[in-house]
């Protein structure tokens, strides 16, 4: 059902109070969340427990919602649609820990740790099976297209990034692809999603998808900046991952290409050494030769491209917040 909101203040919201706005909407998807990671079977209803107790941040939803806001109103299918992707996204998390071999997602064990492999595999598949029969509820063979072909995008992403595992020549150019299918393209599509439902001419609907875009990309930068120096109890997630499974990210890109040969080899071998020390070696590297510098503010440039983008918005209250979590996905802890 479609939620009256309070009226919003026209005043710059607080930091902490993004999500205010759409706080009625955010637990109307909770609940179909609730409702819809359920089974008759105990042991089947024991794994989706896990998963529908542990709760991450929400970004995908919050951007369905807000881009309808920001459009015109919530309806309905938004609610759905919100579920949907935020199904979507935790079915490739439960997927992500298994390749990345990772104990802790928001602030639980993962599901490999506590179930194992199979049933990983199995309950991810489920988690994504479900969230399209959900999202053929609404009878738009178009928000199924979307879905449809963003999802494809994400899991070739990431097919992608495992096949690259260990491929220390990875260019700059292929880093991007990755991580526009793996990460962006989900997040686009919740930017689209949101502004369709709301009735968006066809350009806000464009402009909103490259506003996903850039947010994504960013979003993805930021993450593996974190994933070298964010603190796990903060992140609530196995962290360093990326430098164990020989997945190079932008920093280590950067600092490859900007090292003479030998220095190059040497990490190199270090890489792809048993030894366990590769972080504490290879981090101090790449903060004093500039690298991370270099890569946080490439996730910067695409922060204000994707803010840029907003103008296609009448000005108002949820553009506002738009445009502050342009800035926010990069300066963030978790
Ligand atoms: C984690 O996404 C996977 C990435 C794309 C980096 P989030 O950081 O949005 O994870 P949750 O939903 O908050 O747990
Ligand atoms: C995975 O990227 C992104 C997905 C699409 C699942 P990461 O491997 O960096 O995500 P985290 O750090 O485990 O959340
Ligand atoms: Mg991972
Ligand atoms: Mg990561």
């Amino acid at each position: 059902m479609n939620h009256v909101i309070a009226p919003v203040s026209a005043t710059v919201p607080a930091p902490l109070d993004l999500h205010g706005p759409i706080a009625r909407d955010l637990e109307e998807v909770e609940r179909i969340l609730q409702r819809e990671m359920r089974s008759r079977h105990p042991r089947v209803a024991e794994v989706l427990d896990h998963v529908r107790h542990y709760r991450g941040k929400r970004l995908r939803p919050v951007l369905v919602l807000l881009s309808a806001r920001a459009c015109g109103s919530v309806r309905p299918a938004h609610h759905v649609l919100a579920a949907v992707v935020e199904m979507i996204h935790t079915a490739t998390l439960v997927h992500d820990d298994v390749l990345d071999n990772a104990t802790v997602r928001r602030h639980v064990r993962t599901i490999n740790a506590g179930w194992g492999t199979q049933a990983s595999i199995l309950l991810g598949d489920h988690l994504f099976t479900h969230a399209f029969h959900l999202a053929s509820t609404l009878g738009d063979a178009r928000v199924c297209r979307i879905i449809g072909e963003a999802t494809n995008k994400v899991c070739a992403g990431e097919l992608r990034q495992g096949l690259e595992k260990g491929n220390l020549e990875l260019s700059e150019a292929d880093y991007y692809e990755i991580i526009e299918g793996k990460t962006a393209e989900l997040i686009a599509c919740c930017c689209q999603l949101g502004a369709l439902y709301a009735e968006a001419s066809e350009t806000t609907v464009a402009g909103m998808t490259r506003y996903g875009r850039h947010l994504g990309i960013a979003f993805q930068i930021a993450d593996d900046l974190l994933d070298l120096t964010g603190e796990e109890q903060q992140t609530g997630k196995s962290l360093g991952t990326d430098l164990e499974q020989q997945k190079l990210t932008l920093p280590l890109i950067h600092w490859f290409a900007s090292q003479p040969a030998s220095t190059v080899t040497r990490v190199q071998q270090l890489l792809t050494s048993p030894s366990n020390h590769k972080h504490a070696a290879i981090l101090p590297l790449l903060v004093e030769s500039g690298s991370m510098a270099y890569a946080r503010t490439r996730a910067l440039e695409h922060a204000a491209q994707a803010r840029a983008e907003l103008t296609c918005l009448s000005p108002s209250p949820y553009r506002t917040i738009l445009e502050t979590m342009s800035e926010q996905v990069v300066q963030r802890n978790h």
